[in-house]
């Protein structure tokens, strides 16, 4: 058990320092939260404090502090969220919600995500895929994969929320990338200049052409089967939702329903495009697969969910969240008070001590026998806990989906010369937006 019976002000602070005043030693944690942590790890070992983002922090790294903290979601912790982004994500969505009304949000939610409800999505998002692919080999010389990628997620996005329902696909692409763009800004300044002020601006479009959408949806006398269609359902005994809590959850659901399959995606045919041995493993693995794909083929085919998962091993598309204590708690013989930020680092996860030479993209180590992958808390791309990503089986299902046909009938090259080097914020990104030479081979 990882709480001692010592009540927790008899324990001592973890040890590690504050920094500087104010800011702490938030500077050198954006600089690299990995290298950051790894430092510190050697010096204080696996529970150490900090002062970052304008809170003192208790860092709990390995993978008992990963399941502690997914346990202690609403007794001992909850989800913390930077001012700025609570503004820009909107109070009543899912992320924000808390107890109660997070898990009736999720249970009313929940029946889109579940396996049964994949089947009908397995021949949307396998058209939207080929369509897309197709238009990508119509521009040799000239293509990069992050931005069409993102067209394509998004689209696949549309259609799971808004079901059959045209929408102003241009319109939302547009304002969701400033949107984005000011999320994670460090300097949540509300400026007409400002990536933060243009966000928030962005922001308010959106809020005006979805609350269009639910208003023309709110006029039918019936709703297809869709996710806006339950978001609007009236339950027995209980008030609708409201327009604005519905406009924040389509908001919040196009936001974590496709930058995260896009940076998943594109950094695996990054790393394929760079391990041919393991590419053409991939090839031979679905050479068996006829279109219509479906949910049975793919699960007959393991590899596939190894490919995904290690590239979300190695390249966590989301490198970590953010709790905060909500009374004083004990943790491994430290005390960590009321308010302090806890971490939760999917990437230190995903490397260090949990994973041998981790750094090293082998779709192997998730292979049949292979005890690594059994350790609960060392492999975490979908997070954990109550606030375990609802879309992890769409968005495995929709990858599988893209990467059976990418593998089928698909060749992709790296143009030489481009910068690959990786920005962080807000996804891990190589700065060329990955170029491509990309044809289709059958
Ligand atoms: C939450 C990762 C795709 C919807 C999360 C969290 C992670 C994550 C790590 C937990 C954050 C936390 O602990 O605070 C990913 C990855 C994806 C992916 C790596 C793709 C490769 C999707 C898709 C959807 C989605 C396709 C929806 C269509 C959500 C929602 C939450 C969430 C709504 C909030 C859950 C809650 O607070 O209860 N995701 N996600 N995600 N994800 Fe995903």
């Amino acid at each position: 058990d990882a709480s001692p019976p010592s009540p927790p002000e008899t324990l001592p602070l973890p040890p590690g320092s504050s920094g500087l005043p104010l800011i702490g030693e938030t500077l050198e944690y954006l600089r690299s939260s990995r290298a950051f942590a790894e430092r510190r790890q050697r010096q204080y070992g696996a529970v150490f404090r900090s002062h970052v983002l304008g809170s003192p922090a208790a860092f709990l790294l390995g993978p008992e502090a990963v399941q502690w903290i997914f346990a202690g979601e609403g007794k001992y912790l909850k989800n913390r969220w930077s001012p700025g982004v609570r503004r820009l994500l909107g109070a009543h969505c899912l992320a924000m919600l808390e107890g109660n009304e997070h898990l009736e949000r999720r249970r009313l939610l929940a029946p889109h995500f579940s396996y049964a409800s994949m089947r009908g999505f397995v021949p949307i998002i396998e058209s939207l895929s080929r369509r897309h692919f197709e238009r990508w080999t119509a521009r040799p010389g000239d293509f990069t994969l992050w931005p069409a990628m993102r067209e394509l997620a998004f689209e696949i996005a549309l259609a799971l929320i808004f079901g059959q329902d045209t929408v102003d696909l241009p319109f939302l692409m547009h304002h969701f990338k400033a949107w984005t763009a000011g999320l994670f800004s460090p300097f949540p300044i509300d400026l007409p200049w400002t990536t933060f002020g243009r966000a928030l601006a962005s922001k308010k479009a959106m809020i005006g052409y979805l609350e269009q959408v639910v208003a023309e949806r709110q006029a039918r006398t019936e709703q297809p089967p869709d996710l806006l269609g339950s978001l609007l359902q009236r339950r027995e005994g209980e008030e609708p939702l409201s327009r604005a809590a519905i406009v924040d959850e389509l908001q919040l659901l196009l936001f974590a329903g496709h930058d995260t399959t896009v940076t998943a995606m594109s950094n695996l045919m990054l790393m394929l495009a760079q391990h041919p041995d393991v590419l053409q493993r991939g090839r031979e693995a679905v050479a068996g697969l006829e279109g219509p794909l479906t949910l049975e083929g793919m699960r007959a085919t393991p590899y596939l969910v190894q490919l995904l998962h290690e590239g979300m091993r190695t390249i966590p598309p989301i490198g970590g969240a953010f709790r905060v204590t909500t009374r004083d708690v004990a943790f491994n013989g430290y005390r960590i008070p009321k308010g302090w930020t806890v971490p939760v680092s999917i990437k230190m996860a995903h490397a260090g001590a949990n994973w041998p030479t981790p750094d090293r993209f082998d779709p192997e180590r998730f292979g049949g026998e292979n005890p690594e992958q059994k350790k609960p808390g060392t492999f975490i791309p979908f997070g954990g806990g109550p606030r375990i990503c609802l879309g992890q089986h769409f968005a495995m299902v929709e990858m599988s989906v893209m990467l059976i046909l990418l593998l089928k009938h698909h060749a992709w090259e790296l143009v030489p010369g481009q910068d690959l080097e990786y920005t962080q914020v807000p996804f891990p990104k190589p700065r060329s937006g990955i170029q491509l030479e990309f044809r289709r081979i059958d």
